[in-house]
């Protein structure tokens, strides 16, 4: 009573997705105890088991849960057993529909190297430096990947077209997420785009400075994506927050996730216009672990924090969270995927002990 409650509507899905959402759902009841909140959970199905217990991937009766909900925590979807079926059957059909259904339109993937882990990470100490906590804030509803496209002939020749429009209002508001993100984080925005030579991307830059003035107190430039690229692998802790466009995003987180170490590491959130964000680890649904108490829970449970941050504004709750994440990895506990030879047998944990851990550092 007088508690806030949120309903979170739970998607655990396939493969190892009950055995690491299991895990994150005790992390938020034990934050909502410590920070005095209640997380209530509403389990519904997506992906191979709604196939498998109604026909279809998304049921309507699940996207009308997440839309009454304050934010959906999912695990992943998918699995050998339906590779067979036509594309818009599939398991993973399930996820376009609720990014399109929820309408989130920003996909925030942070890449952060936890120092415990630093081991892990292909560059040079040197390089990285003081280290790299990179959050980038990629357009995902736009661009190149929703452009007009088509086949044609020039010349004679067939040909293949793809186009690359951006409107105001979609630049204006994936450039705000941005610039609110870096006000929790270290206050610097770097828009990357390529203006010397797409005029979509001359747009986007005009209005990626026009919003910044709304944020005097963030730090706000620009890159070209090829120097992005470069710099990434050059000075990853130049960069704090990077915004950029759905194709160029895509590419950019990838090359980040690389620099941090094991997929079972990497979370990630989906958000729209409202309080009502997805959240979820990166990775996919690990058929080759499944069932077997091996997979990371951290992923998900470091995507749990980004939900506390994000979309139920419990800023401290979230803090807490990565902290007994960052601990539980000094104090030396790994799952397999990230132990390496000099880890001590009894250090390595099943995924139920590695949220035991974090748990109990929380
Ligand atoms: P995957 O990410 O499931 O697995 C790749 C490799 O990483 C595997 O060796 C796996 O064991 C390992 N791995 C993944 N997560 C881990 C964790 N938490 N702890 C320890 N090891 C972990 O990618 P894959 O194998 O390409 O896809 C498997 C299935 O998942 C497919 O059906 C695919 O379509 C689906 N998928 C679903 C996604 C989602 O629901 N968002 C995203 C990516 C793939
Ligand atoms: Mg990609």
């Amino acid at each position: 009573i007088g508690r806030t409650t949120y309903h979170i509507a739970v998607i655990k899905g396939d493969g190892i997705g009950p055995e690491i959402v299991t895990e994150a759902m005790k992390i938020l009841h034990l934050a909502g105890e410590k920070f005095g909140f209640l997380c209530q959970f509403h389990e519904v199905l997506a992906g191979g088991c709604a196939i498998e217990a109604t026909g279809q991937a998304l049921p309507e009766e699940t996207l009308e849960a997440c839309l009454a909900s304050d934010s959906v925590l999912l695990g992943a979807v998918g699995g050998p057993q339906w590779d067979t079926l036509p594309g818009e059957k599939r398991p993973e059909r399930a996820l376009l529909g609720l990014r399109s259904g929820l309408d989130l339109f920003t996909n925030l993937r942070p890449a952060y190297l936890q120092p415990a882990l630093a081991h892990a990470c292909p560059l040079k100490p040197e390089i990285v430096g003081e280290g790299m906590d990179i959050l980038i804030v990629r357009e995902l509803t736009g661009g190149i990947y929703f452009g007009k496209r088509g086949r044609t002939k020039v010349n004679g020749a067939p040909a293949a077209f793809d186009t690359e429009c951006y409107s105001v209002p979609e630049i204006q508001r994936i450039c705000r997420v941005a610039f609110e993100s870096a006000r929790k984080r270290r206050g610097h925005v770097t828009s990357v785009d390529k203006a010397n030579v797409l005029e979509s991307s001359r747009l986007w830059r005009t209005v990626f400075h026009e919003i910044a003035r709304e944020y005097p107190d963030v730090t706000a430039d620009d890159m070209f994506i090829d120097n992005a690229a470069m710099q990434l692998v050059h000075n990853p802790a130049q960069f704090d927050v990077i915004v950029t466009t759905n194709m160029f995003g895509d590419i950019l987180s990838d090359e980040a996730s690389m620099l941090t170490g094991s997929i079972g590491m990497l979370p990630s959130a989906s958000l729209g216009a409202t309080r009502l964000g997805m959240y979820e680890p990166v990775h996919g649904s690990a058929p080759d672990i499944a069932g077997k108490g091996l997979a990371n829970p951290l992923a998900t449970i470091a995507s749990a924090a980004m939900m506390l941050r994000y979309s139920l504004d419990q800023p401290a709750a979230a803090d807490a969270v990565d902290r007994a994440i960052a601990a539980a990895l000094a104090d030396g506990w790994r799952t397999a995927d990230i132990a390496d030879a000099s880890t001590p047998e009894e250090k390595i944990l099943s995924t139920v002990q590695m949220g035991e851990a974090v748990a109990s550092l929380l």
